[in-house]
């Protein structure tokens, strides 16, 4: 079955799909936390990924950034997710691109925050070519920190 992914600014209709990958993902799981799309979807910084194939269109994952200069030059990436069952097929990788072409229109790089637990995420954005530059301890939860990646988009 073909199947096809389109990137486009979230709609109120997409919260209860993203609602629900945060739900069953790490680090939101861990820090007990949510995620408001509906303040995101307002200031224009939220997307879905979508899929569409054989006449149904399902929410396959999301990302949030900044791409205005807000920090040292650099857009802020929020949040990304990816539905667990649809994980490993480069829709992750995809909303990489998108958010660093955005960015790179306004801003000389890209900074993120990732929780010290979550490694898998770590081995995504290292993977992206994002390295560490600094570490926030007990930002989010006393035993853990938080960990700022850093990747130079020109
Ligand atoms: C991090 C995340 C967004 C990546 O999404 P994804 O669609 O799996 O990303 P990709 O498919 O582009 O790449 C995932 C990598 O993991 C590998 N992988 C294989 N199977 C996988 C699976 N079942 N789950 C996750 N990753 C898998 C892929 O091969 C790929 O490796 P590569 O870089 O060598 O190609 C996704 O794992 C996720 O939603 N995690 C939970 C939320 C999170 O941690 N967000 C980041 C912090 S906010």
């Amino acid at each position: 079955m073909r199947t096809a992914l389109t990137i486009i600014p979230m709609k109120r209709s997409h919260i209860r799909a993203c609602d629900a990958i945060v739900a069953a993902s790490e680090p939101w799981k861990t820090l007990q936390e949510k995620v408001d799309f509906k303040k995101y979807i307002t200031c224009g910084q939220a997307y879905a990924c979508t899929r569409s194939g054989s006449g149904t269109i399902e929410v396959a994952g999301f990302i949030i950034f900044t791409a205005e200069p807000v920090f040292a030059r650099g857009g802020y990436l929020r949040a990304i997710g990816v539905a667990a069952s649809l994980r490993g097929q480069g829709i992750g990788s995809k909303l990489m691109a998108f958010a660093e072409k955005m960015v790179s229109r306004q801003a000389t790089c890209l900074y993120l925050c990732v929780s010290s637990f979550n490694r898998k995420g770590q081995a995504f954005y290292r993977k992206r070519g994002y390295t560490r530059v600094g570490k926030l301890p007990g930002l989010t939860s006393p035993d853990s920190s938080e960990y700022i990646y850093w990747k130079r988009l020109k």
